[in-house]
């Protein structure tokens, strides 16, 4: 770290107001470490015109003290399209920098780490989904966000954990069709059909975190947290969702806790949402299991701010793949709330 990056006193009182937010999950021996980074990466920012988008999955020195904005993959996207930034650094996994890059050509979209990338995005070709059209000619193809531009392209729509049942109900009607392809996650199609009753030909694709989760370990927090309200992802396996009292995407799970601000929770997901959930509701208190997703782990204040100073690495799209891509996208976009 360069002198210009020490934890001088000028740095501290700039990021005061930041660690006041953080107090209550980032110990405070830690802060020297992060408010050099953090207050550097909110200047280059403002000087390159650059915006951060932060998944619900960084840890909380990103989510809290240099996102502009955070979300779940559909907000992300939405704000891809929106935004007015000349640059996007996608604090998040490589699919999502992706989009973001498809619905914004004209901007410059940046991620920390390309390695970052997503057990289900990578179970799955553009190829593998010509074959299953061919296998089961007429139907549509709905795919979840968490795949490669090439798939997206090979795809009628998209969907996200937070729009999969809309999604699937709008398509099947379209298309006047009790069955749906819906790639690649096995889990999520299946969570979707119970919830919809439309039959899916999914793929044997699973997220690597959540499908770790059992149905027996939910029953032991029940046991040992009495009243415990319990939150899944619709990514875990039916029989987990089976178990808990509410299923929905990462935004949805904190959208639950705001509306019902229940005194102890459990979510089921990756183990940095608890933690950016526990700043905003310091009332709630919070079961900690979690799994770890290694690719989000990948992106860090280091990894931000060396992105935001070389410009790199930058995300590219073929031109032809994402113009398909995109129709795909949109047409998700364009499905009612
Ligand atoms: P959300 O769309 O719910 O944020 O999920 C993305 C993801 O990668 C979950 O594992
Ligand atoms: Fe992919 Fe699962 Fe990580 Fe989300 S949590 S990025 S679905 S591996």
């Amino acid at each position: 770290m360069g002198l210009e990056l020490a934890y001088t006193e000028a740095v501290a009182q700039a990021t005061r107001g930041l660690y006041a937010r953080v107090a209550k999950v980032i110990p405070e021996i830690e802060w020297p470490a992060h408010a050099p980074l953090i207050a550097e990466i909110n200047r280059l920012k403002r000087q390159k015109n650059a915006v951060i988008l932060g998944h619900n999955y960084m840890t909380p020195e990103i989510f809290h003290c240099v996102s502009d904005f955070t979300g779940d993959s559909l907000a992300l996207a939405r704000e891809a399209a929106r935004t007015d930034a000349a640059v996007i650094v996608q604090a998040g996994v490589h699919f999502m920098a992706e989009t973001s890059k498809i619905l914004s050509p004209e901007k410059t979209v940046l991620i920390p780490d390309s390695r970052a990338g997503c057990s289900l995005a990578s179970s799955i070709t553009g190829a593998d989904v010509r074959l299953l059209r061919q296998k089961h000619p007429g139907l549509p193809v709905v795919t979840y966000v968490n795949t490669s531009a090439e798939v997206k392209a090979e795809s009628d729509i998209c969907c996200t954990s937070g729009n999969a049942v809309r999604v699937v109900e709008e398509i099947a009607r379209e298309f006047g069709t009790d069955t749906v392809i819906m790639i690649p996650d096995q889990y999520l199609a299946r969570n979707v059909a119970a919830k919809t009753g439309v039959k899916v030909i999914t793929w044997a694709g699973a997220c690597e975190v959540h499908e770790r989760f059992t149905a027996d370990e939910i029953r032991d927090y029940r046991a040992q947290n009495p009243g415990v309200t319990v939150l899944a992802h619709p990514e875990c396996p039916p029989e987990v969702v089976a178990e808990a009292d509410f299923a929905g995407s990462t935004a949805a799970m904190i959208g639950y806790v705001g509306a019902h601000r229940p005194a102890r929770v459990v979510m089921i997901t990756e183990c940095s949402m608890s933690d950016n959930v526990a700043v905003e509701y310091p009332d709630v208190d919070f079961v900690r299991p979690c799994n770890l997703c290694p690719h989000m782990k990948r992106i860090t204040l280091q990894g931000i701010l060396h992105s935001l100073q070389t410009m790199s690495v930058e995300v590219t799209v073929d031109p032809a793949i994402s113009a398909r891509a995109r129709v795909a996208i949109e047409r998700m976009l364009a499905v009612k709330a």
